[in-house]
């Protein structure tokens, strides 16, 4: 990564500096976005480009750039970085005031920023994780997509500490996702994932391998799932735009099935890695 995109200037990522009064910085006061490129074309542009508008609404930021403009950003970073695959960053937050104040100015100058960083597509057998189950500690508005992430953060740490990949999040007993993915599970052939309300990030990756699912007449059920029902589950797997899938072999001390990753999980995979190209 060296080039930064900041506020209409491209920068040297060494120069790119914002102000230490940025609310971003200050109260964790922006969204971001996370946008796969595979050879060269970004991958969902309009469903990346739709949540960052939702994230933008829901925090009451007035969107900075049109998705045209957006694109054509993502395409200057891409032929100065000379990058196929690479995932964009992108992150906006209310802007910098002086002195601190937690209510905010109206009409303050959003801070814009976004980056690209080289990015090798899964490829190979996929290898099944071991991740903990944990309590959702989180605010009741996960379906923004904030840098607000400190919740998630002590919940990564926590799950790493116990030798976890990621942590399997629930509120009272009910699996909501991971600190920075989306979860399924397969039970009876059927494929079940929390619903996409305000306690989950909907997830591109997880609308996606729905729509594969679909596709494949493979039975989806966006619905809550207990803690007893994911250690019940025949396969378990994980979602997100870095990873794309990956198997659960097993929760905490508990193997899921027989620790492998399953016949559905396994075609999902293929499904993904053929329609990415
Ligand atoms: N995280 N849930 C949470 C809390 C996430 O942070 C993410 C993504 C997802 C999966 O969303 P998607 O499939 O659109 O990547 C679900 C990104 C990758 C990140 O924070 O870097």
């Amino acid at each position: 990564m060296s080039l930064i995109y900041l506020n209409g200037d491209y920068v040297p990522h060494e120069q790119a500096k914002i102000s230490v009064f940025d609310r971003g910085f200050l109260f964790a006061d922006g969204i971001y976005e996370v946008l796969p490129v595979y050879q060269g074309q970004p991958f969902m542009l309009a469903e990346h480009m739709q949540r960052l508008h939702n994230s933008l609404h829901a925090i009451g930021i007035t969107p900075p750039h049109s998705p045209a403009e957006w694109e054509a950003i993502l395409r200057h970073l891409l032929s100065i970085e000379q990058l196929d695959n690479a995932i964009l960053y992108i992150q906006i937050t209310r802007g910098a005031e002086f002195p601190r104040n937690h209510l905010p100015s109206p009409n303050m100058q959003p801070t814009v920023m976004a980056y690209l960083v080289p990015f090798t597509p899964p490829a190979g057998e996929p290898t099944p994780v071991k991740v903990e189950l944990l309590e959702d500690i989180r605010w009741l508005r996960c379906d923004i997509k904030s840098v607000s992430l400190l919740g998630n953060i002590l919940l990564k740490l926590q799950s790493s500490a116990s030798g976890g990949q990621e942590p399997i999040l629930h509120r009272a007993g009910r699996i909501t996702e991971g600190a920075s993915c989306n979860y399924f599970i397969v039970k009876d052939n059927e494929l079940i994932t929390p619903p996409a309300d305000e306690l989950i990030l909907a997830g591109l990756t997880r609308q996606h391998v729905l729509n594969l699912a679909r596709g494949a007449h493979i039975k989806v059920r966006e619905q809550a799932f207990s803690t007893a029902e994911l250690f019940a589950a025949d396969e378990c797997f994980m979602t997100s735009a870095t990873r794309e899938i990956i198997p659960v072999g097993q929760v905490g001390n508990e193997i899921i099935a027989d620790g492998h990753c399953g016949p559905v999980t396994q075609q999902l995979i293929e499904l993904f890695r053929a329609s990415r190209s």
